[in-house]
């Protein structure tokens, strides 16, 4: 039997080049979030399904995830995301500084059909805060988005930070009369909107939510695209969570985040958010999916026992980030090919290795990535793989280089030559930039 090539479909699986492009994205959410003090943590890939039943819900829980029982009969879950993790952390940790900023690259696991930018395996970066009631989390959570954005060099046309809140859905839809149950329904039928055709959606709605003028209300409400909407001051005005939206959009535009856009009908698929709820979407309408969604959630933490702590955070999907990265063209040409040595060292013959294996030692404690010949093939071989490596600069080392100390450093692109004492290396690709070079 032939065993086959392919991972498990959905499954992550990455070459180098790719991971470049992954590590190029993953350096600057980290240098994001650090520069607002935001701290690393870990939390395990398999816990227990209750966790994941009571916190994110059957749909994502059960239907879309990999559930099993393992050897000691424990139902146990891969996580589909991280948030119930996280408030389990939060509230078994008795000596947290409040407020918490917390941020993770969790690799997560759903069972879904895999697609353009969808996977059954893929990474999410996670960035919450913990206890803070007040809007400036929100606006702070935004700011990193931002940020983000701009360090991938996204400009503000190209992407959209859309929210809303779930507290104002709630709020209207409950002064309709309709029960909780109805109201969980119809978030489910409003997270669908821009997933499917208008008129296809507007029947879904009215077969799901069999009062007409419910139903109404639905429709009027998610066509809302501005806080000052006729028909939304009319149903809403006054109310807390309407009074909460516009001084919300007044921080934003304070805080200069004009790529926030206010969309009635955001309000994402997790039932644990309790407020202000957002995306960030590709606005050429290329990309679909969700590069990252987030919001408030007020009780998961709380409903560990103890404390009530509220929380406000994001995930963001790495893949769909890339994806969008691609389309505009913002993955900087060469980095998925950028070996990361930044000289190879060819061995002339096995009289010269020791002297060869020594001298790489020493380049590395200079901060020098060296990759050295240890295929013992002939020079012209080893120029080969080094070209075919793309290593930017190669030194053959010889009878005369270990005579006289000296070595002749070759660049690979431009084919000019230096001709330098051994101990001059580091400086010569420190000064060409490329020693120890960040992507
Ligand atoms: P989510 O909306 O389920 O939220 O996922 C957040 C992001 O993860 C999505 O916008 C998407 O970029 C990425 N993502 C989700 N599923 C997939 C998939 N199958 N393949 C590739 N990417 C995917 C959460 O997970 C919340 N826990 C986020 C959060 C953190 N809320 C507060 N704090």
């Amino acid at each position: 039997m032939t065993l086959s090539r392919k991972p498990l479909k959905g499954m992550r699986e990455l070459t180098p080049g790719e991971k470049r492009i992954e590590d190029y994205i993953i350096k600057r959410l980290r240098v994001a979030g650090a520069a607002y003090g935001f701290e690393e943590y870990e939390t395990p890939v398999l816990e227990p399904l209750d966790l994941f039943l009571a916190k994110s819900g059957n749909e994502l829980a059960v239907k879309q995830s990999y559930n099993f029982t393992d050897k000691g009969g424990r139902k146990l879950i891969m996580r589909p995301e991280l948030t119930p993790s996280l408030a389990r952390m939060v509230a078994a940790s008795g000596e947290l500084i409040y407020p918490v900023k917390w941020m993770s690259f969790p690799v997560c696991y759903r069972y879904e059909k895999p697609q353009r930018g969808r996977a059954r395996e893929f990474m999410q970066f996670n960035l919450d805060i913990l206890g803070v009631d007040g809007l400036e989390a929100e606006l702070e959570v935004f700011l990193v988005l931002k940020r983000i954005m701009n360090s991938l060099n996204a400009s503000p046309g190209q992407y959209v930070i859309r929210y809303s809140s779930r507290r104002l859905a709630s709020e209207i839809l409950e002064s309709c009369g309709m029960t909780e149950e109805e109201i969980a329904q119809a978030f489910a039928v409003i997270d669908k909107k821009d997933k499917i055709k208008p008129d296809e959606w507007e029947e879904l709605v009215r077969k799901t939510i069999k009062d007409e003028r419910n139903a109404d209300t639905i429709i009027s409400f998610t066509s809302c695209s501005d806080p000052d909407a006729p028909w939304l001051a009319e149903a809403a005005g006054g109310s807390k969570a309407y009074v909460e939206i516009v001084r919300f959009r007044g921080m934003l535009k304070d805080a200069g985040i004009l790529e926030a856009q206010f969309e009635a009908c955001v309000v994402r698929g997790l039932d644990y958010y309790t407020g202000i709820v957002f995306e960030v979407m590709d606005s050429g309408g290329i990309n679909r999916r969700a590069i990252c969604g987030g919001g408030r959630y007020d009780n998961l933490v709380g409903m560990f026992g103890g404390q009530k702590v509220t929380g406000v955070g994001f995930g963001l999907g790495l893949l769909t980030l890339e994806l969008f990265l691609e389309t505009y063209g913002l993955i900087p040409d060469g980095i998925s090919g950028k070996h990361p040595a930044d000289i190879f060292l060819a061995v002339y013959s096995d009289e010269e290795r020791t002297f060869a294996v020594n001298l790489a030692e020493k380049l590395r404690d200079f901060g020098v990535s060296v990759e050295i010949d240890i295929t013992g093939k002939n020079l012209s071989k080893q120029f080969k793989i080094a070209d075919r490596k793309s290593i930017g600069y190669i030194a053959v080392i010889g009878p005369e280089e270990v005579a006289s100390g000296r070595i002749t450093i070759k660049n690979m692109s431009s084919g000019t030559k230096t001709e330098c004492e051994i101990s001059g290396i580091p400086q010569i690709l420190a000064d060409k930039n490329l020693c120890g070079e960040a992507n």
